[in-house]
C-alpha cells in the first residue's frame, strides 16, 4: 500500500508468517497440550523485540529507543503481548504523526496495524463503515471517494491511523472527524474488555476528546465507525483557500474528488512533507480567548485572522501569532520554525526532542509576554 504522509514502516522481523514453530521438535516428551502452550508463549515472546530504534516509526525522525516494542494486529494479539509484558509503561503508537519523543522510553511500545473495513449498515443515503484502528487514515479517505462515499474528503492527506482520528478529533477545511463519526471501540487496558463509546461519550472539542483527557492512557481504540454520505454529498468549500483552488481550477460545481484534490494541493503547498522535513503538523492548537484580547491586539495591528468562538470568545491563529513574533522560518543548527507556516516546528535532520520542546517553550514565553496569550501545545509530548 502507498503510504503516503506516514513513517514507514518495516515489519519484516515481525509478520507472522516468519515464524516457525521448530523449536518445539527437542520437547516432544511433553504432553500436545504443554507444546502447544509453549509454542504459543514463545509466538508472542518473539513478537517483543528489545531495545528498538523509533526512529522510523515518527513523522519528527526523532532517534530514540523503546525498551521493548511489539506490532499487533488484532485485540488477541494486543491481550497476549500485555500479559507477557511486566513493564509499567505503555506507548501506544500509530503514524508517529503527532508526538515528540523527548528521550527514550523506559517501557513497552505497541505499534497497532489492526486491519479491515466493514459496512456494518447501509440505507439509501448513507453507509456506516467499521475500520480497523491501524489502518491509515489517508488511506481510508481515499478508499471512500473512489467508492463515492462522501463526508471526510476535506480530511483529506492528514498523516496517521484511523485509530488516532477521534484521539484529538482530527480536523481541516471545515471538517472534523465528530462530524461523521458514530461510535468506536476500545480496548481497556487494565481489565482487557472492550467497550463500545458512542459520540458523547468521546467528548470532542477543538483538537478533543476523552481519550486525551480523563481516559489518558486507559484504553486502545481497536476500530472505529464512521457514517459517510452515498448520495447527496454536503460539499464544504467555504474555507477560502479551497475556494480559491477550486476557481483556479474552473471548478464551479464540485464532487468530493475535486475537494479532496484542492485539499492535497493546498496541504501540499503549505506543509513540509515530514519524508523530506520531520515535523508533526501544528506543534501548537490556536487559542480560543475573550474578545477583549482581540480588541487589545486590533489597537496594534490590522488584519488579525480571528474566528468566532462560543460565548463571546474567538480563535486566533497561533500560526500568525507566532509569524509576528518574529519566528517564523527561524533555524537553529538543525532544527525550526518552519519557513511557509510558524505552526510547524521542524527537525532538518538529527535534532533531539529535547531540542524541540525547549524550542516550543520558548515560543510560548515569548507569545505570552507579547500578546499575554498562552499557547498550548497539541503535539504529545512523550
Ligand atoms: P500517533 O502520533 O501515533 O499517536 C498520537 C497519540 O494518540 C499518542 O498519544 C498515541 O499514544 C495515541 N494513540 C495512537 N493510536 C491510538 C489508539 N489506537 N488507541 C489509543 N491511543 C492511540 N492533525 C489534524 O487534526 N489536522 C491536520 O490537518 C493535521 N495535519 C498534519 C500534517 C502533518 C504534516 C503532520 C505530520 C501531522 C498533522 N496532523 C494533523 C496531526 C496528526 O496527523 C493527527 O493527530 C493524527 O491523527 C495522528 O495519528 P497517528 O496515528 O500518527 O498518531
Ligand atoms: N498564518 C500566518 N502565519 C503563519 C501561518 C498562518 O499569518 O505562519 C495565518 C494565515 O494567513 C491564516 C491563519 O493564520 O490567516 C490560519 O492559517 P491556516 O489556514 O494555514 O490554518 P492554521 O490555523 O495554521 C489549522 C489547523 C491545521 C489544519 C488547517 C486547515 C490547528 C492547530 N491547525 O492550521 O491542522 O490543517 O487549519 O484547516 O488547528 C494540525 O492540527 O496538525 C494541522 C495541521
Amino acid at each position: 500500500m502507498k503510504q503516503i504522509y506516514g513513517a514507514e514502516l518495516d515489519y519484516s522481523l515481525l509478520v507472522k508468517k516468519e515464524m516457525n514453530y521448530s523449536i518445539a521438535r527437542p520437547f516432544h516428551f511433553f504432553d500436545n497440550s504443554t507444546i502447544q502452550l509453549f509454542k504459543k508463549y514463545c509466538y508472542f515472546w518473539t513478537m517483543i523485540q528489545e531495545n528498538v530504534s523509533l526512529k522510523k516509526y515518527n513523522t519528527f525522525g526523532i532517534e530514540a529507543k523503546a525498551k521493548r516494542f511489539a506490532v499487533f494486529s488484532t485485540t488477541e494479539e494486543l491481550n497476549e503481548i500485555l500479559q507477557q509484558s511486566n513493564e509499567d509503561e505503555l506507548l501506544i503508537l500509530g503514524g508517529g504523526s503527532n508526538l515528540l519523543l523527548t528521550q527514550d522510553f523506559e517501557g513497552l511500545v505497541i505499534r497497532n496495524e489492526i486491519k479491515g473495513f466493514e459496512v456494518v449498515n447501509e440505507s439509501e443515503n448513507d453507509v456506516c463503515i467499521k475500520v480497523g484502528s491501524g489502518e491509515v487514515w489517508h488511506e481510508f479517505v481515499l478508499r471512500s471517494i473512489e467508492n463515492n462515499f462522501g463526508g471526510v474528503e476535506n480530511l483529506s492527506l492528514i498523516p496517521g491511523s484511523v485509530g488516532a482520528s477521534p484521539m484529538q478529533n482530527i480536523g481541516a477545511y471545515g471538517v472534523e472527524i465528530k462530524d461523521v463519526f458514530i461510535e468506536l471501540e476500545a480496548y481497556h487496558i487494565e481489565t482487557g474488555k472492550v467497550k463500545i463509546f458512542s459520540h458523547k461519550e468521546c467528548r470532542f472539542g477543538y483538537r478533543e476528546s476523552v481519550f486525551k483527557r480523563e481516559l489518558k492512557g486507559e484504553y486502545i481504540i481497536v476500530s472505529v465507525t464512521y457514517r459517510l454520505t452515498k448520495n447527496k454529498h454536503q460539499i464544504k468549500a467555504s474555507y477560502g483557500a479551497i475556494q480559491s483552488e477550486l476557481e483556479s481550477n474552473h471548478i464551479d460545481s464540485p464532487s468530493i474528488k475535486d475537494i479532496s484534490d484542492a485539499v492535497i494541493a493546498i496541504r501540499s503547498s503549505k506543509l513540509p512533507d515530514p519524508k523530506e522535513i520531520g515535523n508533526a503538523g501544528s506543534f501548537f492548537k490556536n487559542p480560543v480567548v475573550d474578545r477583549s484580547i482581540l480588541e487589545k491586539i486590533q489597537l496594534s495591528k490590522k488584519n488579525v485572522p480571528n474566528y468566532p468562538a462560543p460565548n463571546n470568545q474567538v480563535k486566533l491563529a497561533a500560526g500568525w501569532l507566532i509569524e509576528q513574533a518574529g519566528w517564523k522560518g527561524k533555524t537553529f543548527d538543525n532544527y525550526g520554525v518552519h519557513k511557509n507556516q510558524a505552526l510547524v516546528l521542524v527537525n532538518y535532520s538529527d535534532c533531539t526532542g529535547e531540542d524541540i520542546l525547549n524550542l516550543s517553550t520558548q515560543i510560548i514565553e515569548d507569545v505570552k509576554v507579547k500578546f499575554e496569550i498562552t499557547l498550548e501545545r497539541e503535539v504529545n509530548i512523550i
